[in-house]
């Protein structure tokens, strides 16, 4: 049977008594005293090296296809509205997370953000995102190959990318210096570990950094980091990371327990457009929502936690979780073991928060309404526990009240999305070695098992005969134990 932690929030399998200490002190303050710049300033490293330019001309983003014509009524809330005049929030000036560096392979790899094809490819030290669009015909750069001068060559007519996203050649015609014929390149930056990339039309400012672990003395080893997309709207996902009350109960004897439920005083300490800041059990627990699609949690016995919750696009969000501490753990599961306990745990969510936006699309389609991404008017909240939900609820009316594409429930193509393999170990440099290894020690075992079963019929004497059979046991029971291992992968 599994034992059954005592745990107040979000996946932390920390021991309850671990919890209760004197109250917390962060080693850093986590609201800066620039009023301005609250949130921001905490994770703005001293020194920044210059971006690399952006290529011209730049043509502004597609624009969103705007889902929800008007803002909704606000929850009341202590938090100060907006002045009238006070900008919206631009969901295409921002840096968002792509990938762990270590699940990217270097050959061009489409990767969808913001409901943008976007192509990933490394030559030499640095990476390249692109627009996955060749200039000439629109073909699909992911399709192409890395050709032998360093360059991305399109699949179609052979075109060929510099990591600027200069045309480098054109086998028909020469080289070329149009910029027509320019792919559109996006500024990157890594850190923390993982690729970020940003998808607005003007330049990042110096000042303008991703939200990451990188310079933190309290998350200096990472013990572990894990992506997967889901086949859920964007704001879903976010609920249910701010949400500490679902633990004893979604995940009960495996990070909770049912009867350890109790009231979670939850206490929003700021909220401005650059996110909000709370805490929980007796301050023991700091969490922090930062725009676009971050939730940092840090807790007094030394734990940070990252979920970024990024678009993809309608119906599809991809999560990546990232646990580490100030201090070296001595023993670690292997990685594949953590990722599939991560892909059970969040499965056990996935199913609920399905029937959450079953039950909410039948509502806005019984209403003709469209909106029923955030169509959270039939929520009854009147517990502190659900204080965070309707804090992020009332940070997107305030601050982000047009429904862009990926607050929109999917359609029926997004259901294998849903599964573990496409969702999770496709894309996970980790599970795919594991997997490849996993299928060749299949092979093996089913080749010895056969093998030594054959002998045994054949030999002669009794006594080979018996001897033959110990191999044959034992294969079987390999191979037996890597088909159930296997099923943890699919
Ligand atoms: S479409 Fe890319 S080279 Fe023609
Ligand atoms: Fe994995």
């Amino acid at each position: 049977m599994s034992k059954v932690l005592p745990l107040r929030h979000l996946y932390l399998a920390i021991p309850r008594h671990l919890l209760v200490r004197p109250p917390y002190q962060p080693p850093q303050p986590l609201i800066h005293s620039d009023p301005t710049q609250p949130m921001l300033a905490f994770l703005v490293p001293l020194s920044l090296s210059p971006l690399p330019p952006l290529p011209t001309p730049r043509a502004a983003p597609r624009p969103p296809r705007r889902l929800i014509p008007q803002a909704t009524a606000v929850t009341p809330s202590t938090s100060p509205a907006p002045s009238p005049a006070a900008p919206l929030f631009n969901w295409y000036d921002q840096w968002y997370p792509l990938a762990p560096l270590s699940d990217l392979c270097p050959t061009p790899t489409r990767i969808v953000l913001l409901s943008t094809p976007l192509v990933v490819w490394r030559a030499a030290a640095a990476w390249s995102v692109f627009h996955d669009r060749c200039p000439h015909r629109l073909a699909a750069l992911s399709e192409g190959r890395l050709a032998e001068d360093g360059t991305l060559e399109c699949a179609y007519h052979g075109w060929r990318f510099s990591p600027s996203g200069a045309c480098a050649r054109i086998p028909q015609l020469g080289p070329v210096r149009s910029p027509r014929a320019c792919a559109k390149a996006l500024p990157v930056l890594e850190r923390g570990g993982l690729l970020f990339v940003w998808m607005g039309a003007r330049a990042p400012r110096v000042d303008e950094t991703p939200h990451s672990l990188e310079g933190d003395a309290r998350a200096r080893f990472v013990h572990s980091c894990f992506q997967r997309t889901l086949p859920l709207c964007f704001s879903t996902l976010l609920q249910n990371v701010l949400d500490p009350a679902h633990i004893h109960f979604a995940h009960h004897g495996f990070l909770g327990d049912r009867a350890q439920a109790a009231p979670i005083p939850i206490r929003v300490l700021s909220s401005s457009a650059a996110g909000f800041t709370a805490d929980y059990d007796a301050g023991n627990v700091r969490l922090r929502f930062l725009p676009p699609c971050l939730v940092e949690i840090v807790t007094s016995t030394g734990q940070s936690f990252l979920y970024y919750a990024v678009p993809v696009r309608a119906g599809l969000v991809r999560t990546i979780a990232i646990r580490a501490s100030a201090r070296r753990v001595l023993f670690r599961a292997p990685a594949w073991a953590d990722h599939m306990r991560r892909n059970l745990l969040l499965e056990q969510d996935l199913q609920l928060m399905r029937t959450q936006q079953e039950a909410m699309r039948t509502d806005a389609e019984s209403e003709g309404r469209r909106d029923y991404s955030r169509a959270w008017g039939a929520y009854q909240m009147p517990a502190s526990a659900d204080r965070l939900v309707v804090e992020m609820r009332r940070w997107l009316e305030n601050h982000a009240p047009e429904g862009e594409e990926w607050f929109a429930f999917g359609e029926g193509e997004v259901e294998e999305a849903g599964m573990r393999m496409e969702g999770h170990v496709k894309t996970c440099a980790v599970c795919a070695r594991a997997l490849k290894s996993l299928d060749a020690a299949t092979v093996a075992a089913k080749g010895v098992a056969a093998g030594a079963a054959v002998v045994s019929v054949l030999a002669p004497e009794h006594a080979q005969r018996v001897a033959c059979l110990v191999p044959t046991v034992i294969a079987a029971a390999v191979w037996a134990a890597c088909a159930r291992l296997r099923r943890g992968f699919e």
